[in-house]
């Protein structure tokens, strides 16, 4: 029977940003191939971090991670590289027993660097197939518009997605700075997405509080939510959108990173849990915050003492809530409950060996 442990404790990702899954080595290897001076203060004096301005506000820092992340961004050239840094972090989430993984993709990235949303979308497609074939991991792709880039181009992103049906892109998302435009801003985008028959989720209570996220819920009416952790600050609501069924997709590290919370014990992960979210774990961006799929299950275990069952509740609430199809969702459905019966069979062994 096999040994059941948290490297194979199958695990899926709803929130993780592509280009934030660049990691240093790679950052060097495509500005080598690329030939592209990396800038002198972009990598920790280790080599193996990235570093931002940090202003000590989540607000201020979340800015100043936005033109670190950009910087990184910048160093992908083609399709190629596209297929590349998706298979890369494909491969590593699968080697951490990673099932499924929603990746967020920006069109406006692609086209900083001269590739239409066609190529862009048609390299990641690749790198998600070479990965699935090898490892067997499922993915889907969610095509983002960034907040802070205005309006208008949210409204291109949009129309660039629905003209370009695939079956890898499910949905429609918007990231970026919380603070920057209104949510109304973003309306027209969400209806094109909405119109082409997409799903639709958005970050919101990361860099700004319960407002932001009511906004995003009553303008733009999702129902999974980025982070969302700030709902905490507004008991009442907070019971509400659990009755509504809001998903939050959390991302411990990354709150840590950017000063969202200050410890382990100001964040409220176990909180949400225990008022009854559906609650799902992210890595965001996973070199920038020191992090990865695995090590954010293995500080919810550590850290919020998730019980075995209690982690396994997340990766179904990730798959229940998952942008994907409803064979697909089965068949991930199937990977939990063959690992839950093993779970079982392992204790009733060990039971029985007690005896
Ligand atoms: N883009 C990449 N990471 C992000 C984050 N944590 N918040 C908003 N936009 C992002
Ligand atoms: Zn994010």
């Amino acid at each position: 029977m096999p040994t059941v442990t948290l490297t194979n404790f199958p695990k899926a990702e709803l929130h993780v940003h592509l280009e934030g899954t660049i990691s240093p080595e790679m950052a060097k290897k495509l500005a080598k191939k690329n030939k592209i001076k990396l800038p002198d203060d972009l990598f920790t004096e280790d080599g193996k971090g990235y570093r931002w301005d940090s202003d000590g506000t989540a607000a201020g820092n979340l800015v100043g991670f936005l033109k670190a992340y950009d910087k990184v961004a910048g160093l992908i050239k083609s399709a190629k590289d596209y297929r590349d840094i998706t298979y890369d972090y494909l491969k590593r989430c699968a080697a951490e027993g990673s099932i499924y993984e929603e990746l967020i993709i920006s069109a406006d990235h692609g086209a900083s660097v001269g590739l239409s949303y066609k190529e862009m979308v048609d390299g990641i497609a690749e790198g998600v197939s070479k990965a699935r074939k090898e490892t067997g991991i499922e993915a889907r792709l969610l095509s983002a518009c960034v907040r802070h880039y205005g309006p208008e181009k949210a409204v291109e992103v949009a129309r660039q997605t629905a003209s370009y049906p695939h079956e890898l892109v499910t949905a429609f998302h918007m990231a970026g700075d919380e603070n920057a435009h209104s949510v109304e801003d973003f309306v027209p985008a969400f209806e094109i997405a909405k119109t082409a028959g997409l799903a639709i989720s958005a970050h919101a209570g990361e860099a700004a509080g319960p407002e932001s996220i009511r906004d995003v819920k009553e303008k733009l009416g999702c129902k999974r939510y980025g982070h969302m952790v700030r709902i905490v600050e507004d008991t009442a609501f907070m019971k509400e959108m659990e009755k509504f069924g809001a998903v939050p997709e959390v991302c411990v590290s990354s709150n840590l990173e950017l000063n969202v919370f200050k410890d382990y014990a100001d964040h409220p992960l176990r909180r949400l849990f225990d008022a009854g979210f559906k609650v799902t774990l992210g890595s965001d961006d996973p070199p920038f915050f020191k992090t990865s799929i695995g090590r954010e299950y293995q500080i919810a275990k550590e850290k919020f003492h998730f019980t075995s069952e209690e982690l396994l509740r997340l990766t179904r609430n990730a798959i229940d809530a998952a942008f994907v199809d409803e064979p697909t969702r089965e068949k991930l459905l199937n990977k939990i409950g063959d690992y839950q019966l093993n779970l079982l069979s392992n204790k009733r062994a060990l039971r029985n060996k007690r005896r």
